[in-house]
């Protein structure tokens, strides 16, 4: 089991070039399923949780190829021929987001059988509204030994209002409905970055979608989809981690290939942190001096601050001057890392969804455990700023959203290795 090994106390300088977003190109890997004809992505992130993914995709019968064997950025996947409807208990297990072949299957074949995901560290983590869209659109639901067995003669469109806003569950209903006869509207949409770069896959594709960015889309079926390209938008959350690594560890770090636009809520955060933030149309440039200040915040639906930058954001406020509240309304189990940064001399405590950091002068090393993604980026940032040497274990949980990101961290000279 790889662990990453570090130094803290060096300030990060030089540039890093953000991937595409793992949580866009996992929805648009499933969304070759919906068409006969290929479709050729650039930009894909080259992480487990895509690997997972095309394995499961080839499984079905699903063709990849790289055009460019030394570049696994660029992928061309066919699905004109699908061999099976099946996602199995094996893959999903590992990777909840294998969820997302339902609604494609579903509008395609007319029949899915998909493993419940089951839970996971930060949460229940449910697929409820998945399963109530889908049988809005006429489709027959089954839970049965542990999996979702699912058949439709043919999608039909359906007026959908989800309980509560859900990334994925919007996904997979609006890849359904793309091929359902008639008119669909998703009330209550999400409006992430990633989902809105899978309706422009789609529409690319054929698919008929307006209000795309906005919590309602109304999508009218069409009888197939044709091919496209596309290429995946940039990583917000792998940008945002980088940006809290400069406010916790100082320096100064220019920040390439990403998209500024999509991280409105993150800059606000970290500019009252104390970060110096300059942006462009596809770079940021942060620059920190000294001792970050506390901030409160509190996640919620995008484009409000995202869950999945809280735990690197507790990283800064760990050692910022100044007490903190950090308020977690999306998943109920997600401060897994708080007992981790606290080994590391953090001073957090946790009242029910609500982390109260007290800011100390400094961290300092020791041996912490990543427990999810986003958990073992906060300890990496943690690391970075720590005295002396910290090992983070477990780190197969960054790996599956970050590609290298030692990688990177070294090019930007902090003193960080793998260790097997
Ligand atoms: C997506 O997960 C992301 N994953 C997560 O990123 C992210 O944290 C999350 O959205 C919130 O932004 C991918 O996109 C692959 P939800 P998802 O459905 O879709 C409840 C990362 O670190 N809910 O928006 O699974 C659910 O329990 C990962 O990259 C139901 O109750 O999240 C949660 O409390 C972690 N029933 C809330 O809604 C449902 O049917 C939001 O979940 C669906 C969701």
């Amino acid at each position: 089991m790889d662990k990453l090994k570090m130094i803290g106390g060096k300030p990060l300088q030089g540039e890093v070039l953000i991937a595409g977003a793992k949580n866009a190109a996992l929805p648009i890997l499933c969304a070759c399923l919906l068409s006969k004809d290929p479709i050729e992505l650039r930009n894909v992130p080259d992480l487990q949780d895509v690997r997972t993914m095309l394995k499961l995709l080839k499984n079905m019968g699903v063709q990849v190829s790289f055009p460019d064997p030394e570049n696994r950025t660029h992928l061309i996947l066919s699905a004109a021929s699908i061999t099976s409807f099946e996602a199995t208990y094996d893959i999903v297990k590992t990777m909840r987001a294998s969820i997302l072949v339902l609604g494609p299957l579903l509008a395609r074949l007319g029949k899915a059988t998909v493993s419940l995901p089951g839970g996971c560290a930060i949460g229940a983590r449910p697929v409820d509204q998945h399963i109530k869209g889908l049988k809005a659109m006429g489709a027959a639901m089954k839970i049965k030994g542990g999996n979702i067995e699912a058949k439709a003669e043919r999608l039909q469109g359906a007026s959908i209002l989800t309980d509560m806003i859900t990334v994925t569950g919007t996904e997979n209903l609006l890849m359904a409905a793309t091929l359902a006869k008639g008119t669909t509207t998703l009330e209550n949409a999400a409006r992430e970055p990633e989902v809105s770069d899978l309706a422009e896959l789609l529409v690319k594709m054929g698919a008929k979608i307006t209000g795309i960015g906005s919590d309602k889309l109304v999508i009218e079926g069409v009888d197939a989809l044709h091919g496209a390209e596309h290429s995946v938008i940039p990583d917000r959350i792998e940008a945002g981690t980088f940006l809290c690594a400069v406010a916790a560890a100082g320096g100064d770090v220019l920040v390439k290939h990403c998209r500024p636009d999509t991280l409105d809520a993150v800059l606000v955060k970290l500019r009252e942190v104390g970060l110096d933030v300059e942006t462009g149309p596809d770079w940021i440039r942060a620059k920190m001096q000294g001792r970050p200040k506390a901030v409160n915040f509190r996640t919620s639906e995008y484009p409000a601050f995202p869950t999945d930058m809280q735990a690197q954001l507790m990283s800064v406020n760990a050692i910022a001057q100044g007490s903190s509240t950090i308020t977690e309304t999306i998943f109920e189990n997600r401060f897994m890392h708080v007992q981790e940064l606290n080994r590391l001399g953090a001073d957090i405590a946790i009242e029910g969804n609500t982390a109260i950091a007290q800011g100390v002068e400094a961290l300092s090393g020791a041996t912490v455990m990543a427990t999810d993604l986003r958990a073992s980026a906060s300890l990496v940032i943690a690391g970075l700023a720590a005295q002396g040497e910290t090992i983070v274990d477990r780190i197969y949980h960054l790996d599956r959203g970050y590609d290298r990101m030692e990688q990177k961290l070294t090019q930007l000279g902090a003193n960080i290795e793998r260790v097997k």
